[in-house]
C-alpha cells in the first residue's frame, strides 16, 4: 500500500479537506503534520456541511485513526470546542490521536499575532490572528509548552512563566487583560489536559506501526507550497512548511515512508492575505469568480482574491514537493465565465520573459503575467462523473495544464460535494492521449 502526502499547490483553500475525505475510507492512518487552526478545511457529506480545523479531515470515516501529528501548533480551546461539536453531531472521535510533542497556542500567542500585525501597518501579512507565528517562534526559541506538559502542573507552570517573561514589552497593551495571568493560563491549560489526556499518544510509533503493517496512510497538509516559510513568497507566508517533505519531519516518519505525493490545485487561483499574486484578478470577472466559487475564508471569513491558474506557480510547486498526482478542484466554477486565461510565463519590467518562478521578491512583486487563452464552455458539468461527460473545452483546458505542469492529473472536482469529482485512475489518461 502506498502512502500518500495531499499537499496545496498554490496559496491555500485548494480543497485538500475534500481530497483527503475521499481517499480517508479506505486508509488506516490520517495526519496532520503542520499548521494549526488557521486551516480550515470544509466537507459536505450527504447533504450536511462539516468544517474543520485543526482535526484531520478523516475523522468522518470511522474506521480510520486520524492523528495530529508533533509538527502542528495546537490550540487547545479550539480542539476541544471542535471535538464537542463532532461530538454532538454524532460524530466517533475515539480515533482521534495528538502527539505529545506538539506544540501549543497559549493566550500570549494571540495577542502577538494581534500586535504584531498591527505594528507593521500597511505592511501587515494578512495573517489569520490564530497565534501561529508566535507559537512556531517560541517552538524555534524552546520557549513553547508542549502537549506532554499538560500532564504536568509544575513543569507547565514553569514553562509558561518562562515563555511569558521576555514578551512583557510587547504585550503591554494587554497587561491587565485576566488571560494573561500565569495561575489562570496554568488552571485553564491543566483543564484542557485532563479533556485531551485519552487522545494523546505516541504517534510517530503508531504511524511506524501501520507502515510496517502495509496500511494505507495519508498525510495532511494544510496551507500550502506558495505559503511555505522556506519556499513561498516570504515574508508573505505562514510559520510552516507546507511542503510534502514536511510531512517527515511534522509526524516522525522517512522520506521512504512516503510514495505518492498529491497537489491539489483549483481550476483558477486564490489568495487570502497580502503578497504577490502576479494573475490576481482585479476586476468584476475576479468578483463573479468569487462569487460563484464562494471564494470566503472559512476560518476568518474574509473575502479571498481571486485570479487565473498560473502553471509557472504550479510547476515550481510541483518541484518542491515531488508531485507525483495533480488533482484538479472546482472546474464546475469556470463553466460560462468566457475564454479562459493560463498563465504560461511571466514578464519582467525590462521585457524579459521568465518560464521559471523567480527565485527573487521583488521580481515577483512586479512582473506581469503572460497568458495562453483557451475557449470555454457552457454547460454546467457538476453531474459529469467521467472523463468523457466533460465538454472538449474542459478537457483541453486540462490537458493544456497537464502538460504544462508535467504532472498527471488524478482526479477533478466538478462541485462541492463528495461525490461531484471525476477519478482519472492511476496514471492520467489525459496525459496520454496528449503524448
Ligand atoms: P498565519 O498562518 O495565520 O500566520 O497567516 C500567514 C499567511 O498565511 C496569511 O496570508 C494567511 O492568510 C495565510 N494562510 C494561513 N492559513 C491559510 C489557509 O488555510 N488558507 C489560506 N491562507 C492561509
Amino acid at each position: 500500500m502506498p502512502s500518500i502526502a495531499i499537499v496545496g499547490a498554490q496559496w491555500g483553500d485548494e480543497g485538500k479537506g475534500k481530497v483527503v475525505d475521499l481517499l480517508a475510507e479506505q486508509a488506516t492512518v490520517v495526519a496532520r503534520f503542520q499548521g494549526g487552526n488557521n486551516a480550515g478545511h470544509t466537507i459536505v457529506r450527504g447533504g450536511e456541511t462539516f468544517k474543520f480545523h485543526l482535526i484531520p479531515s478523516g475523522i468522518l470515516s470511522p474506521t480510520t485513526t486520524c492523528v495530529i501529528g508533533n509538527g502542528v501548533v495546537v490550540d487547545p480551546a479550539v480542539l476541544t470546542a471542535e471535538i464537542d461539536g463532532l461530538r454532538a453531531r454524532g460524530v466517533d472521535i475515539d480515533n482521534l490521536r495528538l502527539s505529545a510533542n506538539a506544540h501549543l497556542i497559549m493566550p500570549y500567542h494571540l495577542m502577538l499575532d494581534q500586535v504584531g500585525e498591527a505594528k507593521l501597518g500597511k505592511l501587515e501579512i494578512g495573517t489569520t490572528r490564530r497565534g501561529i507565528g508566535p507559537c512556531y517562534a517560541d517552538k524555534a526559541a524552546r520557549l513553547g509548552i508542549r502537549v506532554q506538559d499538560l500532564l504536568d502542573e509544575k513543569i507547565l507552570k514553569k514553562k509558561i512563566m518562562a515563555a511569558l517573561e521576555p514578551k512583557r514589552l510587547m504585550l503591554r497593551p494587554f497587561e491587565r487583560d485576566p488571560a494573561l495571568d500565569l495561575q489562570t493560563i496554568t488552571e485553564q491549560y491543566l483543564t484542557y489536559g485532563h479533556r485531551l489526556e485519552q487522545h494523546i499518544a505516541d504517534t510517530a510509533a503508531l504511524l511506524h506501526r501501520a507502515l510496517d503493517d502495509g496500511e494505507l496512510v495519508i498525510f495532511e497538509g494544510a496551507q500550502a507550497a506558495l505559503l511555505d516559510i522556506d519556499h513561498g513568497t516570504y515574508p508573505f507566508v505562514t510559520s510552516s512548511n507546507p511542503v510534502a517533505g514536511a510531512a517527515c519531519v511534522g509526524t516522525g516518519v522517512g522520506p521512504r515512508d512516503i510514495t505518492e505525493v498529491w497537489g491539489v490545485a483549483k481550476a483558477y487561483a486564490t489568495r487570502v492575505g497580502a503578497g504577490p499574486f502576479p494573475t490576481e484578478l482585479d476586476d468584476e470577472l475576479g468578483e463573479e469568480i468569487r462569487r460563484r466559487g464562494g471564494e470566503f475564508g472559512t476560518t476568518t471569513g474574509r473575502p479571498r482574491r481571486t485570479g487565473w491558474i498560473d502553471v509557472i506557480a504550479l510547476r515550481y510547486a510541483a518541484r518542491i514537493n515531488g508531485m507525483t498526482s495533480l488533482a484538479i478542484t472546482k472546474l464546475d466554477v469556470l463553466g460560462g465565465v468566457g475564454t479562459l486565461r493560463v498563465c504560461t510565463g511571466y514578464r519582467t519590467g525590462d521585457g524579459a520573459e521568465l518560464d521559471a518562478f523567480p527565485y527573487h521578491q521583488t521580481v515577483l512583486h512586479h512582473v506581469e503575467p503572460v497568458y495562453a487563452d483557451l475557449p470555454g464552455w457552457e454547460e454546467d458539468i457538476s453531474d459529469c462523473r467521467e472523463v468523457d461527460e466533460l465538454p472538449e473545452n474542459a478537457l483541453a483546458f486540462l490537458r493544456f495544464v497537464e502538460q504544462r505542469v508535467g504532472v498527471p492529473i488524478a482526479l477533478i472536482g466538478v462541485g462541492p460535494s463528495r461525490d461531484q469529482v471525476v477519478w482519472l485512475g492511476e496514471r492520467s489518461p489525459l496525459l496520454a492521449s496528449a503524448a
